[in-house]
């Protein structure tokens, strides 16, 4: 059974929080207790608040519900000056500024979901230097209006990315937007960074750095593995088969929950079937009005509906503590992003349940988001033939202005081509993040290779999203799988606590058996799924086709008229079946 997270060996290393000193641990001992009605730090903060009070660049890599915002919140209130929060999820903002708000710290929130009137008086009391806090997103801090408001009346002296990982381009929920945090902390004067993440490969870690320029970034890493966390996985042939499925896990099990689903469609109709069950249940995705999103936020947080069926905009770093189950009704893009959805599951440390109700097809759903997500050489023509049109007559661009004219190019893939032809020398962006030509006519053969970078970046998603449907597939343990992915060791091979330790899928093959040994990927198997009646082979018995498929199980018949089951890692599909 497993309880530790171990140090490794390898380049990910699993850090060990150092002591702080005895008076310094005092005074913290007593704000905690007063403030925010904490008794002890956690493995991993005490470091973490000990570096950012010695002014260091911080990146912080915690579990998930490890506590990562006392990080910024306690070190904070020590430092004079004010702690701009970046946040990618205007849900997340909410909860943390109210929270803080409930401790009685000012804290602004500035978002797209505010009205005129609301982001008016925001705006004025930032202004007027009235808060501690001011959670925005990297979008409203590429505004230099805005900017402009932070900087003039406030000394800004903490800087904090939350869900850092979004900077990354190799992160599985990268935006854009997070591409000019390095301009935007040059223009706040290099205050302290502190970015705060659950999830962060070597590679992620990396890019971080790189992206925001802070190359001697201090690194703490407690690992990802929460115990209390039991993974499952349900395999289901169609989507009725999902449904029900669905409707008996609910009903199983008490308190409070979350249902995922991949797209906005698929929200609302499970949304409805579980009404029409006559369950307690709301919902949520980033295409409702605000107004509504905040309403139905609060429902759920409040405890008013028992489950909340959502899209991925009420994902990371949402903070509900007695959350008893999260239900994956669609698989996610990959696994960080099915790390930090199910993440939100027990909070306060009892065992809580996430479950994958997984189906093939739903892999189609994900392979659709990931073609449209970057620009290609086109989008990139497009979008420097307008920056040549536009610098004749004014010098300098604005986002907007851009936007204006690209109206076919989303948001997002406009940043990212900004980003690449700024990568690539042939635009600068100014102090008012402004965008200036550097120079002219470049050839269509040099932009084409600065969109190769999304070449990779597309290939490397595909792989994530082939980690996942192994992951759903796998016989191993469900932890392992994950924490394997995340560069992590541990010297234990079962956590005793997901379906496969549990209830180990049965193995017609012998232990020596060369692939049973070997924990690793490349065994993921390839398409075509496993459709009952397709013919299928197994090692040493051949071919036959296949009855069942129930999680990473596979019940074969063979023309001998024998029936054997067999994990689904040693059976290949044959095509044309
Ligand atoms: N030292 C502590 N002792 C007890 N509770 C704590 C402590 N630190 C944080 N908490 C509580 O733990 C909960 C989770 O904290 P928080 O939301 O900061 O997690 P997180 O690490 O940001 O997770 P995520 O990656 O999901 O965003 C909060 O309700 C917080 O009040
Ligand atoms: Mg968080
Ligand atoms: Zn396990």
């Amino acid at each position: 059974m497993a309880s530790h997270v171990h140090s490794s060996g390898s380049s990910h290393t699993v850090r060990q929080p150092t002591e702080p000193s005895i008076a310094s641990r005092r005074q913290w001992q007593q704000i905690l207790h007063e403030t925010f009605g904490i008794e002890h730090l956690r493995p991993g903060q005490e470091e973490v608040i000990e570096s950012v009070l010695n002014g260091r660049n911080t990146l912080a890599i915690m579990p998930t519900g490890a506590g990562k915002s006392l990080c910024y919140q306690l070190p904070a209130l020590k430092i004079p000056g004010v702690t701009v929060v970046v946040s990618p999820l205007i849900a997340l903002m909410k909860e943390q500024s109210m929270r803080l708000e409930e401790t009685g710290l000012g804290a602004a929130e500035v978002n797209s979901a505010l009205s005129a009137r609301e982001e008016r008086s925001a705006l004025q009391r930032i202004g007027n230097a009235d808060y501690e806090f001011v959670f925005t997103t990297p979008e409203r801090l590429s505004d230099p209006e805005f900017l402009e408001t932070v900087r003039q009346k406030n000394h800004v002296s903490l800087f904090v990315i939350d869900e850092a990982h979004c900077i990354s381009r190799w992160g599985h929920d990268f935006r854009p937007a997070y591409l000019h945090l390095d301009a935007i902390i040059e223009a706040l004067g290099h205050p302290t960074v502190l970015a705060l993440t659950a999830t962060a490969t070597d590679a992620v870690v990396e890019d971080i750095k790189q992206q925001l320029g802070l190359l001697d970034m201090h690194v703490i890493n407690t690992g990802i593995y929460r115990p209390n966390l039991q993974y499952r996985v349900i395999a289901a042939t169609d989507e009725a088969e999902k449904l029900a499925r669905m409707y008996d896990l609910v009903r199983e099990i008490e308190g409070s929950g979350i249902v995922y689903a991949a797209t906005v469609k698929a929200v609302e109709e499970v949304h409805k079937s579980l009404q029409q069950a006559g369950e307690s249940v709301i919902f949520y995705h980033g295409q409702l009005s605000a107004k509504v999103r905040t309403q139905n936020q609060d429902m759920f947080m409040s405890g008013a509906r028992r489950i909340m069926v959502a899209t991925n905009a009420f994902g990371m770093g949402i903070d509900k503590s007695d959350i008893r189950f999260v239900i994956h009704f669609q698989m996610p893009a990959s696994l960080e992003a099915y790390y930090q959805e199910s993440g939100r599951a027990g909070r306060d440390r009892d065992p809580a349940q996430c479950i994958l109700l997984y189906f093939a097809r739903d892999k189609q759903v994900q392979q659709f988001f990931l073609a449209r997500r970057y620009p290609g050489a086109a989008d990139l023509d497009a979008v420097y033939s307008v920056l040549q049109k536009l610098h004749v007559d004014s010098g300098v661009v604005s986002l907007p202005q851009l936007h204006e004219e690209l109206e076919d190019i989303s948001e997002g893939r406009l940043q990212v081509s900004l980003k690449l032809l700024k990568d690539g020398g042939l635009v600068a962006q100014d102090e008012q993040l402004g965008y200036r030509l550097l120079r002219r006519n470049a050839k269509p053969r040099e932009l084409a290779k600065l969109s190769d970078t999304y070449r990779d970046k597309r290939e490397r998603d595909q792989a994530a999203l082939e980690r996942m449907v192994f992951y759903a597939q796998t016989g191993f343990c469900r932890w392992k799988v994950m924490l394997e992915y995340f560069g992590e060791h541990v010297d234990w091979q079962h956590c005793g606590n997901c379906d496969n330790c549990r209830q180990p899928p049965e193995q017609s093959l012998s232990a020596e058996h060369p692939r049973r040994h070997s924990f690793i990927f490349n065994n993921i198997p390839k398409e075509p799924s496993l459709d009952i009646g397709s013919t299928v082979s197994v090692p040493r018995f051949g071919e036959g086709h296949v009855v069942s498929v129930a999680g990473d199980k596979v019940t074969i018949n063979f023309p001998d008229g024998s029936t054997k089951t067999f994990l689904r890692a040693y059976v290949t599909p044959k095509s044309n079946s």
